[in-house]
Formats: C-alpha cells, structure tokens, sequence
C-alpha cells in the first residue's frame, strides 16, 4: 500500500523510510550486502571518512510509471561512475552487479515509498561508501561500508518548473587535475561556503568558472548546465573538472534522437553566455531546472526565456525525458530498469 505522504509537496529532503542495503570491505573482500531496517551506522572515531573525507556517492531516481510499473533510469552508468569516483580517491570498487542487487532490493522493500504516477515526485537513492576503519597517517582505510538508501523527493528547486537565478561563484569548486569530475564528498564540502553566501545573498545557484582561467562555464555544485542557441541548437560545457552527467548525457542523446536537434558538447566561454537564448540545470536531482538570469558579478544576464516560465526547446527536452522517465515516451533499449 503507498505510504500517506504529501506527494504532490514534497520538497527535496531526508525522509527516513523503512530499509537500506549494507555491505562491508573486510580482509581485501566485500561481504554479501543485506537489506536491513538499521538506518544508523557506527564506525571508529578514527574512520577514514570522519578524518580524510575519504567517501564517494551516487543519485539516482526510481520512478512510477504510467502503466503501473517501477522503474529506475540507467542505474548501470552510475554504478560505473560511482566505480570511477572509488579509485580516485583509493577506494576498493563495488562490483556493479552488486549495485544493481542494492537498488533492485532497497525499491522492492520500500515501494510503499515509490511516489503514485503524476505526483511529480519520485524515490530517491543514495548509495555511497565510505572509509570505516582508523587511519592516522594520511593514507587510504583498510575497511568500508557501501550503503544504499532511499528518500521520497519532489523538485530540487522550490518552485519546480520555475527559472532560478544563478551567479557566478568567487570560488572554486574544484582543482585543476583534482576531482571535480568524480562524485567525492569532498567536492560538495568545498561548495558549502558558496552556496550558503549565494542564498544569503538571494542567488539559487553558484556558476562555477574552470579553475585554472576562470573565463569557461564548468558546472553549479548539483548539476551540468544545458544552454539553447538563438538558432535552437543545444551546447553543454565541456571540461575535464565536471561531473559526467548522466541526466546531459541522456538529455544530449535526446535533443538528437527525438527531437532533431544539433548538439555541441565544447568548452563554453562565459563570455559568450548572454547570446544564448534557454538555459537550464541538468542532474537527476536537479531534472532540468530552468535558469532565468545569470548574475556575473554585477552584470546581469538575463535569458530571453525570462523569469516566468521554461523555455521552449528546455520544455521539449523535459517532457520527453521525463516521459521516458515515466513510460509514456518510448524508452532507448536499457534504459529503465524494471523492479519486480
Ligand atoms: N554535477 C554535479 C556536481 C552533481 O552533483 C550532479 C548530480 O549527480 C550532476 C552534475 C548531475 O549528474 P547526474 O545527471 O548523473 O545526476
Ligand atoms: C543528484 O542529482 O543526484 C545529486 O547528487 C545532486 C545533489 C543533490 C548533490
């Protein structure tokens, strides 16, 4: 029976829901994961991860579809990604088919959980890994723990579908050469200084500029960036220090596929942003969230697509991936994973 939630209100927060799936790195190997309903987990005081920051995570989204069925989107390339971000930081890998095992068994046991179709909220899951054994020296941990949970979450954005205003951030948020382009809790750190200081200051968003120049559009801390040419062509940043979207990668394959469109994946210079005429945050937290104006210190850009409503072409890129997403657009083979 679906759980008594608000699901049309949800915004984007914790909800404590029945199960998780654990698993542990011990003796060079990972222990068979179990679904249990401890939601605490207890680790040394020395832990890699309380003194190094030594963990990684991933998100991903299982949806309801319109004939009933649930869904996660793509959950293999996470799995991968999260594999890429693990060595990076000198982590053991977590075997993909165990990861697929965790989502597949943490969405059955909660799918009370998995919002009704049409609610515009979806199930949210977070797996991540953390060091859990005692490490003075700086040096990797022996042990950890892979965990996957799950929260219901409607928009990121309070407001949903309506344009943010976004400026550009003083800081950075990655290293040249350091791990931008990996999924490490150390880079969401980084940004809480900038985010805190852009609410404060009445900004949703931070740009972040490429480290080494600072004249490139890299990513906000959440979500790739997705513009529209006058001429309805798309462009998304390219760039060694940003995450690879699964969302814009996805997003890029359909303004392709179904919709006819041309799209350029490139560095994209800051200075070049004002002609653009949509522009949109892309991540499966995010979905695509359109921005409205882009303050570059001082200087304001502001989208033609204005501060009311998404831009047409964004439009189209979000009914048809959300449709996807959903089951009433035709999906690319592999791209939904069913949960039985
Ligand atoms: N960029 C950053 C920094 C993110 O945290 C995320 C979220 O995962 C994204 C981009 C979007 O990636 P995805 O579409 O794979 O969720
Ligand atoms: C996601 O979109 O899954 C993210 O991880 C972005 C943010 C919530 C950290």
């Amino acid at each position: 029976m679906t759980a008594e939630l608000d699901w049309k209100n949800l915004g984007f927060g914790y909800i404590k829901t029945p199960y998780r799936y654990v698993a542990n790195f011990k003796n060079g190997e990972w222990s068979e994961g179990v679904v249990t309903g401890d939601d605490t987990v207890t680790v040394s005081e020395c832990a890699g991860v309380l003194q190094y920051a030594q963990t990684v995570f991933e998100g991903l989204k299982a949806y309801r579809t319109a004939d009933g069925r649930t869904v996660t989107f793509r959950p293999d390339l996470n799995a991968e990604r999260m594999i890429e971000s693990a060595k990076r930081l000198e982590m053991p890998p977590f075997p993909a088919d165990k990861f697929l095992e965790a989502v597949d068994k943490v969405v059955a046991a909660n799918a009370d959980y998995v919002p009704p179709y049409g609610s515009g909220a979806a199930l949210y899951l977070r797996p991540y890994m953390f060091g859990s054994s005692a490490v003075i020296g700086v040096k990797p941990a022996a042990e950890y723990q892979f965990r996957l949970f799950c929260t219901p979450v409607g928009p990121y954005f309070k407001g949903g579908a309506k344009p943010i205003s976004v400026r550009v951030s003083e800081f950075d948020r990655a290293a040249p050469h350091g791990t931008g382009h990996v999924k490490a809790g150390l880079n969401y750190a980084m940004s809480l200084h900038a985010i805190v200081d852009a609410h404060n200051r009445g900004f949703d968003e931070n740009l972040y500029l490429d480290p080494k120049t600072r004249t490139y559009v890299e990513e906000t801390g959440g979500a790739n960036f997705l513009f529209v040419t006058k001429d309805g062509k798309i462009v998304t940043p390219k760039s060694d220090s940003i995450l690879p979207s699964i969302t814009r990668r996805s997003l890029c394959y359909v303004a392709e596929k179904y919709l006819n469109l041309t799209v350029e994946h490139r560095p994209v210079r800051l200075d070049e942003v004002e002609n653009f005429a949509e522009c949109g945050l892309c991540g499966t937290a995010a979905v695509i969230s359109p921005v409205g104006k882009i303050n570059d210190r001082g200087r304001e850009i502001l989208f033609p697509s204005g501060m009311e409503r998404m831009g047409k072409i964004t439009q189209k890129l979000y009914d048809t991936l959300t449709g996807i997403q959903m089951g009433t657009v035709p999906a690319p083979e592999g791209w939904l994973r069913e949960i039985k």
